[in-house]
């Protein structure tokens, strides 16, 4: 199968790049700028191309000359206060571009795979399945809620794989996630306040590509959540990475969302129910504290 990978620069687009790499499939994998990042083992079936997606015409040209068979979109602002501040370059990135991307697929006749989020749940009653109603409360959120509204009626064949707080081994990228900030306070004996009345089920990122390449090679169709199966706070999550590492976990105070002050809103309860995946997808997530084991390995 021919795949175009968008965002591969990214948290979650290095990691399906580095498994697509080794499997026989033939990978373009495109990010913003240079490949930043030397885990990728790229060969004679994978490649690497600048893309940025707000340029409409370059990336309809990269996706016709490439003809994929399946397009896998990861690229998306994702900070939640940036988005919030800068509506009009989140709305452009987020849902006009796909938007776009949606378009090209249709001229080459390729699947759409679209990673969405939970945030496009009010977190007023999660954990989450896929035929809940979506009803957003950030900017963040209603852009991908709207470039998922756009895809479901594109006459494509598609996939919307929603996903939640993602974690994992992500020092060679720009951006480092919660678990690191939890480790390198923590090493610092630098006290953290940490949210506990917010819940997720966080997500480790190889077990989410490996997801997202058999929604994309069983040519599954619809909506999918994907995400770990334990429900968990913020503050929990760092107890156990404290703990893990023994590091002094009394230097974790758990907190209310209120204590912070932030543009964008946070979706209360969230996190996701994953029967769905677990039955169709053979989908297997890994426990938290395995995978902080291989995290910290
Ligand atoms: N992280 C989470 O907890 C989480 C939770 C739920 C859903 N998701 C979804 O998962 C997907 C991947 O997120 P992530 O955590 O991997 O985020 P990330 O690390 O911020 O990666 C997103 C990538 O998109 C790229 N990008 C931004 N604007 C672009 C443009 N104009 N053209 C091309 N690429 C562009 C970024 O490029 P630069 O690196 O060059 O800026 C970045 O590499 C996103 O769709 C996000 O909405 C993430």
């Amino acid at each position: 199968m021919k795949i175009l990978l968008t965002g591969a620069n990214g948290m979650l687009g290095s990691a399906i790049a580095e498994q697509l790499a080794k499997t026989s499939h033939s990978l373009l994998a495109t990010g913003k700028g240079e490949l930043r990042h030397n885990q990728l083992i790229f060969n004679e079936k994978s490649n690497y191309a600048s893309m940025d997606i707000t340029d409409e015409i370059a990336s309809k040209h990269l996706i016709d000359a490439f003809n994929p068979d399946a397009i896998i979109h990861s690229a998306a602002m994702t900070q939640v206060d940036d988005c919030e501040l800068n509506k009009e370059r989140c709305y452009s990135i987020n849902t006009q571009s796909t938007i776009e991307l949606i378009h090209s697929a249709k001229e080459v006749n390729a699947a759409f795979h679209f990673i969405s989020t939970d945030f496009v749940f009010s977190g007023d009653d999660g954990p989450y399945v896929e035929t809940d109603q979506t009803a957003p409360v950030n900017y963040y959120g209603k852009t991908k809620e709207l470039a998922e509204q756009y895809l479901i009626q594109s006459g494509l064949d598609w996939s919307i794989i929603r996903t939640v707080l993602l974690y994992g081994k992500t020092d060679h990228i720009k951006r480092s996630n919660f678990i690191y900030w939890v480790r390198d306070n923590l090493v610092e004996r630098k006290p953290i306040k940490v949210v506990n009345d917010q819940i997720r089920t966080p997500t480790y990122i190889p077990d989410l590509a490996k997801g997202i390449i058999e929604v994309v090679e069983r040519q599954a169709k619809g909506i999918y959540h994907i995400s770990g199966d334990e429900i968990m706070t913020p503050y929990q999550m760092a107890i156990e990475v404290a703990r893990y590492l023994e590091l002094d976990e009394q230097l974790i105070t758990p907190v209310d969302a209120t204590t912070f002050s932030q543009p964008g809103m946070r979706p209360q309860r969230t996190g996701f129910k994953i029967k769905k995946a677990l039955d169709e997808l053979g989908y297997t997530p890994t426990a938290f504290k395995s995978a902080l084991a291989e995290i910290f390995s």
